[in-house]
């Protein structure tokens, strides 16, 4: 039985426009998925209690085959469990063992959906624990590599290898198209995490850009403007210009809102850091609901948030310098 680690994500900048082959910075953060794996006869089985901040429990029986059979009324979860069988497929690939049969158990300090990477840290974890099991030890740049097929393949295509590579190496990440790398020399930026409680769904979100990204060219450009605040902030990155980093991470909420991927919850909760006297705030992952992050390195925006109508948690989050692990 092995028992794998992997960390959750901050976007400072960058995603969606990932996507079409714009760089992005996505960030590790100290919330970590754990996955254990336990080499069973045949089949996969499945266990979580916490993949929701809710503790709703889910058991799932299938055969690592296919997309799994999960109560359909959670699509959340069933969306999880084909993360979880996809990257059962690539294990089995990886350890040239078509037939190897597992015992999944995953707990997770991220909350599903909610923009700070779960699915990535759960499949990150998933894939090195069960390599581990079957005795076989994957580079995490294997592993991230895997993740990636793993995230491409659950989501139709709609992907870019931001996520899956920074949960895998950790740190402070650039990723544009293929070419992934660790961006060195940034240290703890003050960030601060604002949930509302909800989720949106990665692939409807990644497809409703994609269409108006065709049917318009100024979506087209917003999408390419995006990629020129990313390039703006590599230039302060590792400094201590936290000022400019934070308008820049202002400027890119709103190009992602007008590319419709913002909620009222975010937002608002956007707006109450700002307001708070944050440097910069923006939206994180894919949009609809779920996170923000704003940089601020005094307590005005925490607790502005634990007030806001519609932000259900707040709470600091660390640069983790530590991508996939084994416990
Ligand atoms: C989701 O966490 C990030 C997106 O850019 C999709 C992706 O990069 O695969 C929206």
């Amino acid at each position: 039985m092995v028992t794998s680690s992997a960390p959750g994500k901050v976007y400072l900048f960058g995603e969606h426009a990932v996507v079409y082959g714009e760089p992005a910075v996505p960030c590790a953060i100290e919330r970590r998925a754990r996955v254990t794996a336990r080499e069973i006869d045949e089949g996969l089985r499945i266990h979580s209690e916490d993949l929701q901040l809710d503790g709703f429990t889910v058991e799932y029986e299938g055969d690592g085959e296919g997309r799994p059979d999960v109560d359909a009324s959670e699509p959340l979860l069933e969306a999880a469990m084909g993360y979880v069988n996809e990257a059962v497929a690539q294990v089995r690939d990886a350890a040239d063992a078509p037939g190897a049969g597992f015992e999944i158990r995953i707990e997770s300090d991220i909350p599903l959906g909610a923009g700070l990477g779960s699915s990535a840290a759960v499949v990150v974890a998933a894939i090195d624990a069960a390599t581990r099991e079957l005795g076989v030890e994957l580079s995490p740049e294997a592993i991230a590599e895997r993740a990636y097929q793993v995230e491409a393949a659950v989501q139709d295509g709609e992907a870019s290898r931001a996520d899956t590579f920074c949960s895998a190496v950790g740190g402070a990440v650039r990723v544009e198209g293929e070419d992934c790398r660790t961006v060195d020399g940034v240290g703890n930026l003050p960030f601060v995490i604002g949930y509302d409680g909800g989720a949106g769904d990665t692939g409807t979100l990644v497809a409703g850009v994609r269409s108006l990204r065709e049917e318009y060219d100024f979506a087209a450009d917003t999408v390419r403007a995006i990629g020129d605040v990313v390039r703006e902030g590599e230039s302060v990155l590792g400094t201590d210009d936290y000022e400019t980093l934070g308008d820049l991470m202002d400027f890119n909420h709103g190009l992602l809102s007008a590319l419709g991927v913002s909620s009222r919850s975010l937002d608002s909760m956007v707006w109450a850091a700002r307001d708070a006297g944050a440097m910069g705030a923006k939206l994180t992952g894919a949009g609809g609901g779920g996170c923000i992050v704003a940089l601020d390195d005094t307590e005005d925006a925490l607790t502005a948030l634990k007030y806001t109508p519609g932000c259900e948690s707040v709470f600091r989050a660390e640069l983790d310098t530590d991508g996939v692990r084994q416990e």
